[in-house]
């Protein structure tokens, strides 16, 4: 029998980097959501641990052992398991990429013979919690500490992603400010999307300066999506080079995209809605 989950895109509808660890490793506050666009994951049973990956951006996934789905699988306690991975989201793109399909095998692998899920899934990357969480989360520590959100009002995204991977560990070893202020402690009650994109532009991604030195395409994507019509608020998405530009309803997100689609034919674009559970 075989046993789907989905990996959906992580937005950063905020990312404050608000200090540093003794290890090196940033402490975030951040509005988390997560798209109806996705990447699937399918385990079943079998003799020894396998990974194949097929799908449209297959060909920049790492194979082998070293694949964070492997080793999120192997650290369960529990038989093995042929695994698929179909990657439809570009990677090192600043929505969740591996975090997010490591944890989908792990949501999988439980749903397939109800086996734990580890405690120290952070250890594999800093997204995978969250990943875990699949809903709209305020996001703190490393990414270890989610809490609840109030309710998100109706809304829409496009997702844009300029083509360049953005590594990580790059972007945050060029911040220069690496002390900022979090979010307010109580976050609002949003009305409606202009609303909450009057709220979120009082907030910000910190990392979107450093990002757009190190690949200008992502301030290129932003101006891009500020200009089409509808949209409310264009902002960079994790590291990048993955951005967002949050619209009131579907309607106006899909002519956005189409509208961008045709200007840039080679980008990565989709309309997407934030989903309210875990998909
Ligand atoms: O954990 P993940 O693999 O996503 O992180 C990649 C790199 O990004 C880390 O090795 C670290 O350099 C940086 N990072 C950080 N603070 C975070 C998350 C990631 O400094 N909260």
């Amino acid at each position: 029998m075989a046993v789907e989950a989905a990996a959906p895109a992580k937005v950063n509808l905020t990312l404050h980097v608000t200090g540093r660890r003794a290890d090196g490793y940033h402490l975030l506050d951040s509005l988390v959501v997560f798209a109806d666009a996705a990447d699937r994951v399918t385990v079943e049973p079998a003799e020894a641990w396998s990974l194949t990956v097929s799908g449209p951006m297959a060909a920049s996934v790492p194979g082998g052992d070293d694949n964070l789905v492997l080793r999120a699988a192997r650290m369960t306690e529990g038989p093995p398991a042929r695994i698929s991975l179909d990657k439809r989201l570009p990677v090192a793109a600043g929505i969740g990429g591996g975090s997010a399909d490591a944890a989908a095998v792990l949501t999988a692998l439980h749903r397939l013979d109800g086996r734990a899920i580890p405690d120290d899934v952070v250890t594999l990357g800093a997204d995978v919690p969250v990943c875990l969480h699949g809903r709209p989360t305020r996001m703190s520590g490393i990414g270890e500490t989610q809490a609840e959100v109030p309710d998100l009002p109706g809304c829409a995204l496009v997702l844009v992603n300029p083509g360049v991977p953005v590594p990580t560990p790059a972007v945050f070893a060029a911040l220069t400010r690496r002390e900022n202020p979090p979010m307010p402690e109580d976050l609002p009650h949003w009305r409606d999307a202009e609303t909450f994109a009057r709220w979120l532009s009082t907030q910000r991604n910190d990392l979107e300066d450093v990002a757009r030195m190190e690949a200008p395409a992502v301030g290129v994507a932003l101006s891009r999506l500020q200009a089409t019509d509808g949209c409310l608020l264009s902002r960079m998405s994790g590291s990048g080079a993955t951005c967002f530009g949050l619209y009131a309803d579907s309607v106006q997100a899909n002519a956005a995209a189409a509208e961008l689609a045709a200007l840039h034919p080679d980008w990565w674009i989709v309309a997407a809605l934030p989903l309210r559970a875990p998909g």
